[in-house]
């Protein structure tokens, strides 16, 4: 039976792969901070699942945390980062741009770090990160596209670290437009896919072990037109 975790499974997109995983006959480590989350979901899943309460903020707790998952599960040959935050407020008050990098920065290279090394140990495995469409370029959340940039990059260097040792080991980047869960805020969304459809779109690309994806793939045309757009046109959107 295949293992994996998704560091924050308790909503959106994370816990609808928990369940796409599950049905697929993986066991699946769930982790988030919302323990009654957790119980719910783990009631819907393989009985051979395992939860764990993990605030990735608390970074060496949740090392640690993760770790013992890792043990109680006997390996895992999947560990996904969907765990991530994001706020829209034109004060930029600090204690949000804070808990952004918090989140998305420090909490997701602490978990990406202890799977790398776990993958090293192993021999295999496959670590996939969401990132955001918003990676591409800087925006009305300047903390949260800047964490998206940083959570790209990290994934690109991990799968560089890993290609040089010739182990059989994946790197997955997911780019994701807008998803419609609590994490999709601001006016004016558009092409919003469900997180239903977003967690199918992931499982493919794990299956076929893809290095990236958007998902939705039309998100492809804003990525690129986030690329090339002068800033005398992306300033006034
Ligand atoms: N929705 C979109 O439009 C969209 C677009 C692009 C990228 N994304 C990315 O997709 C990922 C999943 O987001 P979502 O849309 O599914 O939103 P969501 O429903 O709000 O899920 C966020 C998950 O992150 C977990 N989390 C947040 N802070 C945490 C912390 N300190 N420690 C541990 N877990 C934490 C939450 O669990 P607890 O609260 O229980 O801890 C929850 O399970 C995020 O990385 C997000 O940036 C989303």
């Amino acid at each position: 039976m295949k293992k994996a975790v998704i560091i924050g499974a308790t909503s959106g997109i994370g816990k609808e792969l928990a369940k796409v995983l599950s049905q697929h006959g993986y066991a699946i480590g769930i982790t988030g901070r919302r323990t009654h989350l957790l119980e719910e979901l783990h009631a819907e899943l393989s009985p051979q699942s395992s939860l764990q309460q993990i605030d990735v903020t608390d970074t060496s707790t949740a090392i640690e945390g993760l770790k013992s998952l890792i043990a109680k599960m006997g390996g895992v040959d999947l560990v996904v980062i969907s765990a991530g935050t994001g706020f829209i407020d034109n004060e930029l008050p600090w204690c949000k741009e804070k808990e952004t990098i918090d989140v998305n920065v420090l909490g997701f290279a602490a978990m990406a770090n202890v799977a790398y090394h776990h993958f090293v140990q192993q021999g295999s495995g496959h670590l996939v990160g969401i990132s955001s469409i918003a990676a591409i370029r800087g925006g009305d959340a300047p903390a949260y596209n800047a964490s998206k940039a940083f959570v790209s990059s990290y994934l690109q260097g991990l799968r560089y670290k890993v290609s040089r040792m010739s182990l059989p080991i994946t790197v997955t980047e997911i780019q994701p437009g807008f998803v419609g869960t609590a994490m999709a805020k601001g006016e004016g969304l558009f092409w919003v896919t469900s997180p239903q459809k977003a967690a199918l779109q992931i499982y493919e690309a794990i299956r076929k072990r893809k290095k990236h994806v958007y998902i939705t793939r039309r998100w492809g045309l804003i990525a690129w037109a986030l690329r090339f757009m002068p800033d005398f046109i992306y300033n006034k959107l």
